[in-house]
């Protein structure tokens, strides 16, 4: 992970950096950072490049870097395929290196189309002056554009800052991830008017033409001047089109009241007509994860026997399938001698309202009705910490140990008061979230900000000790719901229009995906100088799921707990886990009752007044 930031400027003056943006962008990138101003006289134009580099894999390689012909590279991204890497090299210098031999735009989509993983960037063709910057065809990568049209400046930035009382308020925008855009510095430089070309992701075989009606266009800003310049180039999408075949079969009958079990699962799995898609998923998610925990296989400084009581990866835990999943598969992948970092976070609940307790205590307190099974208080005493994924996430513990129990599971417990929830989001996590500003926003952005964090205690026996995840790499499950219809609306979506209702509502919400959450969760998690990681948004694995009939991957008409994300639970029975595999969906912010520590007549969607900066 790294922080990357360009000020281009048709103005003379110097070239400066909001000090805010410029603390930032060094939070992710602790290890190096570096500015190379370039400017040119014939066309007048000046371009400041600010690089911070996040320590991950062999030599440091510092940024931005620079080729012999003077083209200036940064790269925040990870390759984990597409071009061959050999274990001495760095991605950022062969990439570089591949971009310096490109001829034409041609070549040069070629060699960004054909790179796996996530990454945004930008890169100066000093010889031609052209700029070019984008986002990976999901957008894993946060970048955020500019454009001041009085300074005639634009500015690319992985993370920005929202500042307090400006009477110009800053207009930041994520980079939309459809493609990737090219400047013609002459061009700009001679009219005054910024001009885009965008080279839209397109799948192979698809029509040009269709893609450039998508909604996700419309994040362009119309706020500057500038324009489209679709030049009829593009990007060969890295994943295939979503299958939108709906199964002629007749749906089988289901009682939709009966109580779902370990053993549904058991008895779909022995019936062995999924087995096969069982097994492939598998394959193909066990193989994403591996790429992403062995991060490494250019790297063999972190294996070294010093560092093997602290765990190079972690894993946003709480319990449920999606984590479970990641975990059980990461067990596979990782040596049992290294721990592994399960990060858990809990809002504090508040005690006149909740008092969780046991059946002999509730005698005395007024206690409300268990909202779910899986409430269960597990001690005798009020917890205030005890919300429903720290519950969940011990139970999933116990079952990760029950595994693997040689391995050491650093189950990191971390509470968070609503003391320092709100000092750390007025003085801080306002500033990642932006430009997103809805109330869900700044729910899970703060969640996952001190989930990221990592730090809390671990329990020892009866002992509590402070711990500090030291992992570099945290593993997400984002995405797993999107694709397996995980979400409550696809339930609602599935009652009243079907399985085409329900694939309708997969591919769109597939399509959104970066716009939604992985922009502003890569801002959240580098901003701890940490990189994310996102196994279900493998290029293989959405190519495998995207290829599957709805009906392989969910059946709604199954009860909740088993039919959404079947597939998945079919797959999480198989590795050998129990009851997490039959867990609800619930929502982090509910999870982690971050949620109830805010007005709760609050809707997900409404702007969030607590992230405005004073
Ligand atoms: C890079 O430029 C920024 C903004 O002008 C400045 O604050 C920072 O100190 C510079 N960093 C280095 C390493 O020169
Ligand atoms: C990178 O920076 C982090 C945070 O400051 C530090 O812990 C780590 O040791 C650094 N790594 C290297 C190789 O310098
Ligand atoms: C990047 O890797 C190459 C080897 O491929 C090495 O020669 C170079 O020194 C590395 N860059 C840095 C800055 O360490
Ligand atoms: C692409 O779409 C345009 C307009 O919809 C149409 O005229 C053209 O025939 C299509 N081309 C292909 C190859 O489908
Ligand atoms: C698109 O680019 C071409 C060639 O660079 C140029 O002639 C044309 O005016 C541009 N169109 C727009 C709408 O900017
Ligand atoms: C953190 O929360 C857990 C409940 O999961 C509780 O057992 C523990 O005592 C809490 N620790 C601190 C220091 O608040
Ligand atoms: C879509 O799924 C159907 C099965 O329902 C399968 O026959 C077909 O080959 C799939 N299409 C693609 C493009 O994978």
């Amino acid at each position: 992970m790294c922080g990357i930031c360009c000020v281009l400027s048709l103005s003379p003056s110097q070239l400066v950096l909001e000090k805010s943006v410029h603390e930032n962008l060094r939070k992710r990138g602790p290890n190096s950072s570096c500015n190379i101003t370039k400017t040119a006289s014939n066309p007048h134009y000046q371009c400041l490049f600010s690089a911070h580099v996040l320590h991950m894999r062999g030599c440091l390689a510092p940024q931005p870097a620079q080729d012999r012909n003077s083209n200036v590279l940064m790269w925040n991204g990870e390759v984990f395929g597409g071009l061959l890497l050999r274990p001495e090299e760095n991605d950022t210098d062969v990439l570089s290196h591949h971009l310096a031999a490109c001829h034409s735009p041609t070549e040069i989509l070629s060699v960004l189309g054909n790179v796996r993983g996530p990454w945004a960037f930008t890169y100066y063709q000093q010889a031609g002056h052209y700029l070019w910057f984008g986002r990976d065809f999901f957008g894993r990568r946060s970048l955020l554009w500019q454009y001041d049209a009085e300074e005639k400046s634009l500015t690319l930035t992985s993370v920005a800052a929202c500042l307090p009382g400006s009477d110009r308020p800053p207009q930041w925008q994520e980079v939309p991830a459809v493609g990737v855009y090219r400047i013609d510095l002459r061009a700009f430089a001679e009219s005054g008017c910024l001009t885009f070309e965008v080279y839209p992701w397109v799948h192979a075989g698809e029509n040009l033409s269709s893609v450039s009606h998508e909604s996700k266009w419309e994040g362009i800003p119309s706020y500057t001047s500038a324009m489209m310049n679709n030049s009829g180039l593009s990007l060969t999408s890295p994943v295939c089109p979503l299958n939108m075949s709906i199964p002629q079969l007749l749906e089988m009958e289901h009682d939709p009241s009966s109580q779902s079990s370990v053993e549904d699962l058991e008895v779909l799995l022995k019936s062995g007509v999924r087995e096969p898609v069982v097994n492939r998923l598998i394959d193909v998610l066990s193989e994403a994860v591996r790429r992403r925990v062995q991060c490494l296989p250019f790297d063999t400084q972190m294996t070294s026997p010093l560092t093997n009581d602290k765990a190079a990866i972690a894993i946003l835990f709480s319990g449920g399938i999606d984590s479970m999943v990641l975990a059980a598969l990461a067990d596979r992948h990782i040596p049992n001698h290294q721990p592994i970092d399960l990060l858990n976070v809990a809002f504090k609940l508040q005690e006149p309202k909740i008092v969780k307790a046991s059946t002999k205590k509730s005698k005395k307190h007024k206690t409300k009705p268990m909202d779910s099974k899986t409430d269960v208080p597990d001690s005798n005493v009020y917890n205030p910490f005890g919300v429903p994924d720290r519950i969940t996430g011990r139970a999933g513990l116990q079952e990760l140990q029950d595994l693997n129990p040689e391995r050491r599971w650093n189950f990191v417990e971390i509470n968070v008061s609503r003391e320092e929830l709100q000092k750390m989001r007025q003085e801080h996590i306002c500033h990642l979230v932006h430009p997103l500003d809805t109330v869900l926003d700044d729910s899970i952005g703060c969640a996952v900000w001190f989930a990221a964090r990592g730090t809390g205690f671990l329990t020892e026996g009866n002992e509590e000790r402070g711990f500090t995840s030291s992992a570099k790499v945290i593993l997400t499950g984002i995405g797993a719901d999107e694709q397996l219809a995980g979400y409550s609306r696809h339930r609602v979506r599935f009652k009243t229009s079907g399985q085409e209702g329900l694939v309708q509502e997969l591919a769109m919400e597939l399509g959104r995906i970066s716009t939604r959450n992985l922009g502003r969760d890569d801002r959240i998690i580098g901003d701890h100088g940490k990189e994310a990681r996102f196994p279900y948004l493998d290029e293989d694995v959405v190519c495998f799921l995207n290829a599957l009939p709805v009906s392989d991957k969910a059946d709604l008409s199954l009860p909740r707990g088993v039919g959404e994300k079947l597939l998945l639970r079919l797959a999480a029975k198989k590795l050998g886990l129990g009851a997490s595999a039959l867990l609800p969906k619930r929502a982090m912010q509910f999870g982690s009752r971050i949620a109830k520590m805010e007005n709760s007549h609050e809707k997900a969607s409404d702007k969030c007044k607590r992230l405005l900066t004073p």
